[in-house]
């Protein structure tokens, strides 16, 4: 049996590098298919997604790696149509939708959520976004671009810039990269520091530095990792105000990177990166939004067959 038969995927720390390094494997395989063969990974399977939080990529990717496997998907992505608008409850929620489906994705504003939701649901449930806490599968999707531009993971020195307090895909990055032997440099405004209740984490397994300055490591990174100031999570506008806009990473930023340095973004991009950074071969946030197809495609295949794929 495939270690990840059945498996519910809540956090990047439940992963071994080994067990990074077999989904990225798997990943591989799955890019190499063909679409005929392809569609046989999951025929037949459903997947459900519950959405109590804007998306576009996260659910659209896994919607379409679902169907390049052959699966389908069906769900709620607004969820003021759903019976929630009614007092549904979360856990009547996901109990319903474990009876419709073969596996769960869901995204929620609460940390814990799907942590919650997998100790109630019958199908494994996949973390899309719990909160301020983890991103699990857009770790993946990072880690796995990572390696594909940069043909290897340990080694390199990446920085990481925007809002480090409320970016799940941060924590979750941060924790995955725990698995290697990288530099990394954080940069954000005073305020949007990583939190410190999960400094004491990451430092066992990671060597960082911190900074507010963008321009102190610019000319050594390999990878620059740039996040979105994540707006809705501040407890006033005001604060939020305070530090918008604080790094935007342009044309003339980029010349004082290494030549073959590569800029990466979860997106949503708002300001961050300006859009003329878009055409140059560094940029590579796209490329990341594509390989995040892929990786989801190898998780559901693996989660989803007893024998793999
Ligand atoms: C991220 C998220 O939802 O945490 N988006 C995504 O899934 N790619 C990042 C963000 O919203 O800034």
């Amino acid at each position: 049996m495939n270690e990840f038969y059945q498996k519910d995927i809540i956090s990047i720390k439940d992963f071994s590098k080994d067990q990074l390094e077999e989904i990225f494997a798997s990943t591989d395989k799955i890019m190499q298919l063909n679409s005929s063969d392809r569609r046989e990974i999951c025929k037949g399977k459903t997947l459900g997604y519950l959405f109590y939080e804007p998306s576009t990529r996260t659910r659209l990717s896994f919607d379409s790696a679902m169907a390049s496997i052959g699966g389908n998907s069906l769900g709620i992505s607004d969820i003021s149509s759903s019976s929630t608008q009614k007092g549904e409850s979360l856990s009547d929620t996901v109990r319903i939708m474990s009876i419709y489906s073969d596996i769960l994705v869901l995204r929620h504003t609460l940390d814990g959520s799907s942590r919650f939701a997998s100790e109630i649901s019958e199908k494994p449930v996949i973390n899309a976004g719990s909160g301020t806490e983890e991103h699990p599968t857009q770790a993946i999707q990072d880690l796995f671009t990572i390696k594909k531009e940069k043909k290897k993971i340990d080694g390199l020195k990446i920085g990481i810039v925007g809002d480090l307090k409320y970016g799940r895909t941060v924590y979750s990055l941060l924790y995955g990269l725990g698995n290697y032997d990288v530099d990394v440099r954080l940069i954000s405004p005073e305020s949007l520091r990583i939190r410190s209740d999960s400094t004491y984490e990451i430092k066992k397994k990671l060597d960082f530095t911190e900074t507010t300055d963008i321009e102190e490591y610019l000319d050594e990174l390999d990878v620059l990792y740039v996040t979105r100031i994540q707006k809705e999570r501040f407890p006033d506008e005001e604060e939020y105000l305070k530090v918008k806009g604080s790094y935007v990473v342009g044309l003339n930023m980029l010349k004082r990177m290494k030549d073959d340095s590569i800029i990466l973004h979860p997106l949503p991009r708002i300001d961050e990166i300006s859009s003329d950074v878009d055409k140059t071969k560094n940029a590579k946030y796209f490329e990341q939004a594509e390989y995040g197809k892929h990786t989801r495609a190898a998780l559901l295949g693996m989660i989803l067959n007893e024998n793999g794929f």
